[in-house]
């Protein structure tokens, strides 16, 4: 691997961000994070718990308290936000490379996840100066309006997938509305998040309205969603830490949005142009080594077909071989840890136990000719049945479970059974067969020929068990404000 190293000219501190200010966690204790491509530690930072949390959310806080942010002149927000953006432009090669050490990510998908936070930030930018209230025509005489106004203090806590982007699809509305964030970054990636708070401070934020708390989610993700004085928590993550953060969040009866699990089917019917849906069937479950919410993990094929679009598969999976994270011709990385790497192997284990064949992958795959690092062969499943725990569970990981269909109904029936309902796709020539699946498809993503794409101006978020608020568009801004209708007598 070409140097492994932190760039020495990064701007960010190991440290907690707290108030303006880069400090220890207050029990004095590091932890590492490594990078994933060759086990290696990368580099350690302050441990935060529950006493940091305290001290982030007081300055939280304060800084909401105060006239100079929530009362600032709505087109100098916005400004802020579209310089937060031209410092992370300006820093991507800086920021990609962090990136792509402290989770593992192919350089080349680490800088479209700058783009999108750069796209983001600007999005937001945009619309601080287009948040107002209404005036309301009621009985009497009698004005009556609406006041937009900013939550107040927001938790945010997100995972290690796609950590600058997770962090920023929360900050930037956040900020754009006027509220104060304390954000918990993922113990397994937290070096983006330290470098946001850098240029956070930069673009001129006031203190105390960007505070980032590095640590573990058992003690300071719970302590921020215990704390009386947030607000609202912002949540991207497993479905089962969303159910624990929702019972917690009852306690003060916060503000709740919980982006969750997905179990994503992807549907070929009999018309589709198989050479397109192949490749959109590759990249909906590898791109990100599958460690996408919303990855295809689930393929429903019709059977006339499967032979022919599976040998597509298997082919283009043979020929994805680990590669320096750095390097720009690599396409595929390693998982994250080796718990993750653990916890994929043993899904694959169940998928042979339960009958399932395995046409691909299946088994750990080699960096540099040795045994290090977390990765994992592309693995593809066929004759996967619907009560296989492979067709149910979400795996996160580069695992595919491919199910045929002979009908239609049975397409979106299979398709629907699943307790998530973060994204589907369909992949067919025929125009109304395609916005039938979208209108009948339980998912708060439909994509039609395509996978993945997304962009800041179009909500994203879940059905079912996938979570519930919208983030990013217009919507993600009914999550950061609140309304007040205001009454006045006019006698
Ligand atoms: P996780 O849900 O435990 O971690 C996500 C974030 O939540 C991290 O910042 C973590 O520190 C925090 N957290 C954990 N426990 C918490 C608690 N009790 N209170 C407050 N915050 C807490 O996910 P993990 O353990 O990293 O991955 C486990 C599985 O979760 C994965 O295999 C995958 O299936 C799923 N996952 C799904 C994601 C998605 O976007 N759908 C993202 C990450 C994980
Ligand atoms: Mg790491």
């Amino acid at each position: 691997m070409e140097n492994a190293t932190i760039p020495v000219d990064r701007t960010a501190q190991d440290r907690l961000f707290i108030n303006g200010e880069w400090s220890e966690a207050a029990n004095g204790k590091r932890f590492e994070t490594l990078n994933p491509a060759t086990g290696e530690v990368l580099a350690e930072v302050a441990e935060g718990d529950a006493a940091d949390i305290d001290s982030a959310v007081s300055a939280a806080r304060a800084a909401f308290r105060t006239d100079t942010w929530r009362r600032m002149d709505a087109a100098d927000r916005g400004a802020l936000l579209w310089r937060m953006a031209d410092i992370i432009e300006q820093r991507a090669d800086v920021l990609a490379r962090i990136e792509v050490l402290d989770n593992g990510k192919p350089i080349r998908e680490a800088k479209i996840d700058i783009r999108q936070s750069i796209d983001a930030l600007r999005y937001y930018a945009g619309w601080t100066t287009k948040l107002h209230g209404a005036t309301i025509p009621v009985r009497g005489n009698l004005l009556n309006y609406t006041l937009r106004e900013p939550v107040g203090v927001v938790g945010a806590i997100i995972p290690w997938n796609f950590p600058l982007l997770m962090a920023v699809w929360k900050i930037a509305p956040a900020l754009a509305c006027g509220n104060t964030i304390v954000l918990k970054p993922a113990e397994q990636t937290p070096l983006s998040a330290l470098e946001l708070a850098a240029i956070g401070a930069e673009a001129g934020l006031p203190n105390g309205v960007f505070n980032v708390v590095t640590g573990f989610g058992e003690t300071a993700g719970a302590a921020l969603v215990a704390h009386p004085d947030v607000d609202k928590i912002a949540f991207t993550g497993s479905t089962a830490v969303g159910r624990i953060i929702m019972r917690a969040a009852a306690g003060s009866l916060k503000k709740i949005s919980l982006e969750l699990g997905g179990k994503s089917p992807n549907i070929v019917l009999a018309d589709a142009d198989v050479g397109a849906a192949a490749r959109g069937a590759f990249s909906a479950i590898f791109y990100n080594t599958g460690q996408c919410c919303t990855a295809g993990s689930r393929l429903l094929v019709h059977e006339s077909v499967r032979d022919e679009l599976l040998s597509g598969l298997v082919d283009r999976a043979g020929k994805m071989q680990p590669g320096d994270p750095l390097d720009s011709k690599t396409r595929f990385g390693p998982l994250i840890s080796q718990e993750q790497l653990d916890r994929v192997l043993g899904y694959v284990e169940k998928g042979r136990a339960e009958g399932a064949q395995l046409v691909a992958g299946g088994s750990r795959a080699q960096y540099e000719g040795e045994d290090r690092g977390f990765w994992l062969q592309p693995t593809v499943f066929d004759g996967v049945q619907p009560d296989h725990v492979i067709a149910k569970e979400e795996i996160f990981g580069p695992v595919l479970s491919v199910l045929s269909f002979s009908d239609e109904d049975e397409a979106l029936a299979l398709a629907n059974a699943s307790e998530y309902g973060l994204a589907a796709g369909v992949w067919t020539q025929d125009v109304k067969k395609a916005h039938r699946f979208a209108r009948d498809l339980e998912a708060g993503t439909v994509w039609i020929n395509t996978y993945h794409p997304g962009d800041a101006a179009s909500p994203f978020g879940g059905y079912k068990q996938s979570g519930f608020g919208r983030e990013l568009g217009e919507y993600s801004l009914d999550l950061y404000t609140q309304i007040k209708s205001v009454w006045v007598d006019l006698n």
